[in-house]
């Protein structure tokens, strides 16, 4: 529990943090007590007991040029929800600055700079320092397959003047900087035991925002390049976790549906196989996949199916990302028990959202603000999920 003695501030935080925690107050710990979550067969564990991992994902609170009182504030709201964890972006590549806006690395005429200053890592030092405030621990993506806030195409342009987005997982330069900028953000947080686990990228794909790849990406390029990073990882970190961040794509040529057939680049029984990848994540989008007759259902059997993948793999599998925007209440009913009733080990909602000094946090239409009708019942599944694991 060291994490919420050591803040002081808010008092009915602290109150809270303790009497939601997924930490016991237990006498004889089995194991040892470090405080990094870890996992074991298919959970995760902290100090030797089942740790839940239920939550949001927040990935604008480091990136909107926000104090540390409305940082505070969105990581209380994703806290009060029932959450033990939240998702958020480790990288802002920019080729212009934006005033006010934190970014993590800057490039000109191909050379990278790691941004170390207040706009920069520490920055997101007070991303984490909220977090830890709160209770919340932190799963953190260190690139983007989409172009938003630079991501994997501003590495390959800058650094082969090339648009082929699958450059980013097989050129040697590309690899070497992005090794560089890991090592970086990996090193400056490796004792931090807020930081749950390192993602190699949001949503990898063999096709990113230029559309344009080499003609020769398939799902053994990421397999392989997700296989060389993770193991990069554990080198210099063997206190943290590591996943992929990817959707969760099957590679079963001649399945009927799109989000089965490995097109993306995506096979994720394979992904999960290699010794380096703790734990598995997916995404669950049906309508954005073209998966529009009966996206509940649709989504209800691409959670059974991700559990099934958790059992034989026997590693946590988590559906790190969800969402509709319609017949929201409806659907994430029917998601949360699929997730209970299957044995998944976790879920974190697309995404967090606050009522902030500044204004909203971004709506994207599948915002949960605290007033959302959606928010009770994150609150009723992360009580379900906990109350599972003890
Ligand atoms: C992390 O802890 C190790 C071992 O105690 C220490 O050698 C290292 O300097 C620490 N690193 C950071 C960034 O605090
Ligand atoms: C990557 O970005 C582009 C759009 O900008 C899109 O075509 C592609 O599907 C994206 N992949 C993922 C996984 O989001």
């Amino acid at each position: 529990m060291r994490y919420t003695f050591s803040l002081g501030i808010y008092i009915s935080t602290i109150v809270q943090a303790i009497t939601a925690s997924p930490i016991q107050w237990n006498t004889q710990r089995l194991d040892v007590t470090d405080d990094y979550v870890k996992t074991s067969g298919q959970t995760f564990t902290l100090n030797g007991n089942t740790f839940t991992v239920v939550g949001a994902n927040t990935y604008w609170v480091g990136l909107s040029g926000l104090g540390v009182d409305d940082m505070n504030l969105a990581f209380v709201d994703i806290k009060n929800a029932g959450a033990t964890t939240a998702r958020t972006w480790g990288f802002n590549e920019v080729t212009n600055t934006e005033e006010g806006i934190p970014y993590y690395q800057s490039w000109s005429d191909g050379v990278p700079t790691i941004n170390y200053g207040p706009t920069g890592l520490e920055n997101f030092d007070k991303v984490v320092a909220a977090a830890k405030a709160n209770g919340i621990r932190l799963i953190v993506a260190l690139t983007n397959n989409w172009s938003d806030y630079g991501g994997m195409d501003t590495y390959v342009s800058q650094l082969t003047g090339s648009p082929n987005h699958d450059y980013f997982y097989t050129d040697a330069s590309v690899i070497s900087a992005f090794k560089n900028y890991v090592q970086a953000f990996v090193e400056r947080y490796v004792n931090e035991t807020t930081i749950l686990g390192w993602e190699l990228a949001n949503e990898p794909r063999c096709k990113g925002s230029t559309g344009v790849t080499s003609g020769t990406c398939s799902t053994t390029t990421i397999t392989n390049w997700a296989s060389q990073m993770s193991a990069f990882i554990k080198s210099i970190d063997t206190n943290h976790l590591v996943a992929i961040g990817d959707e969760g794509f099957y590679n079963r040529p001649g399945n009927p549906s799109y989000p089965y057939q490995g097109s993306e680049g995506i096979d994720f029984d394979a992904n999960l196989a290699i010794d380096t990848i703790d734990f598995g994540t997916f995404h669950l989008y049906p309508v954005g996949w073209g998966q529009t007759a009966n996206p509940t259902g649709w989504g209800v059997q691409w959670i059974q199916d991700h559990f099934t993948s958790q059992s034989q793999q026997n590693k946590p599998v988590i559906m790190e990302e969800f969402g509709v925007t319609e017949s929201q209440v409806s659907t994430y009913q029917a998601w949360y028990s699929a997730v209970l009733d299957s044995g998944l080990t976790g879920d974190l909602i697309w995404q967090a959202g606050s009522h902030l000094s500044t204004g909203d946090s971004w709506d994207d239409g599948y915002t949960i603000y605290p007033d959302d009708p959606v928010y009770p019942l994150e609150q009723e599944h992360a009580a379900a999920m906990k109350a599972k694991n003890e």
